[in-house]
């Protein structure tokens, strides 16, 4: 595992675009799994500008959605597919047609879950975008999920909603349930880049990589995964251990410290 601190989250997110950059240019059709959530703004952000700027191309891109709300309209601005359109989708060179997520209006939902399971696991999601909840959760997999689950519906955790509240209007609260991939559907990727900010998710970021394996911290599981990338501002890091083996990265700034771990 590659844990990497950036000078802050503005370098986060360069650092993220940089591996999201070599990952759709090196590969002719990438299918590319994308997270939501305000981590991801200026990842998504300096994508965009790097279309912009310099004609990155996401035209051969095909991008899955971790996980979507239910109880929300397609159109509602908080549905993840909206989001994603807006802050990144519509801004660059993605094809309509090649942003897939799990449809949380469909009339059976199991139906629609176990569709959306075959469709990512058909895809061979050769890069996963991650963000860590306060609570240890990945895409929507809460505290206690089976590292063998797959894309259904889960209830969210009281915090998880507490935490999402601050993009809801009062009058429409978070909604209580959502579709997610599962643990086992994330760490069939070929490769997992888990990015993180801010003070709130050091707790869970040094259980995540420095703790135990334990369903009880779902973002544990990324330690059994073979190529993960942890990107983290120092706020997030502080919590790591400073016994850890490191060395910096001469791919990164020298002020960026690469951990080596297992
Ligand atoms: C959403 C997702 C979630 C978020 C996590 C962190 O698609 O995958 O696991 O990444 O809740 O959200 P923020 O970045 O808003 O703290």
């Amino acid at each position: 595992m590659r844990i990497v601190v950036a000078d802050d989250a503005d370098r986060v997110a360069q650092e993220a675009a940089d591996i999201v950059e070599r990952f759709v240019s090196a590969s002719e059709s990438p299918a590319l799994g994308l997270a939501t959530g305000g981590t991801m703004e200026g990842l998504f952000a300096e994508l965009v500008r790097r279309h912009r700027r310099r004609g990155l191309s996401f035209g051969a891109v095909d991008a899955y959605l971790l996980d979507e709300y239910v109880g929300l309209d397609r159109c509602d601005p908080n549905a993840y597919r909206s989001v994603v359109r807006r802050l990144f989708a519509c801004r660059v060179d993605l094809e309509i047609g090649s942003l897939h997520g799990p449809d949380a209006q469909a009339p059976s939902l199991g139906a629609e879950c176990a569709r959306y399971e075959r469709k990512v696991r058909a895809a061979s999601i050769g890069l996963q975008v991650l963000g860590i909840g306060s609570n240890g959760h990945i895409a929507f997999n809460e505290p206690g999920t089976p590292f063998d689950s797959v894309t259904r519906v889960v209830e969210l955790s009281r915090r998880t909603r507490g935490d999402n509240a601050r993009f809801f209007p009062v009058e429409n609260p978070v909604p209580a349930r959502a579709i997610t991939q599962g643990i086992a559907t994330i760490l069939a990727a070929s490769e997992l880049l888990l990015l993180a900010c801010g003070a709130g998710k050091a707790s869970a970021v040094a259980r995540a990589v420095e703790g135990p394996i334990t369903e009880t911290l779902p973002a544990s599981a990324v330690q059994l995964h073979s190529n993960v990338t942890v990107l983290l501002d120092p706020p997030a890091a502080r919590g790591l251990s400073t016994s850890s083996p490191g060395h910096t990265n001469g791919s990164l700034d020298g002020s960026c410290r690469n951990r080596d771990g297992a």
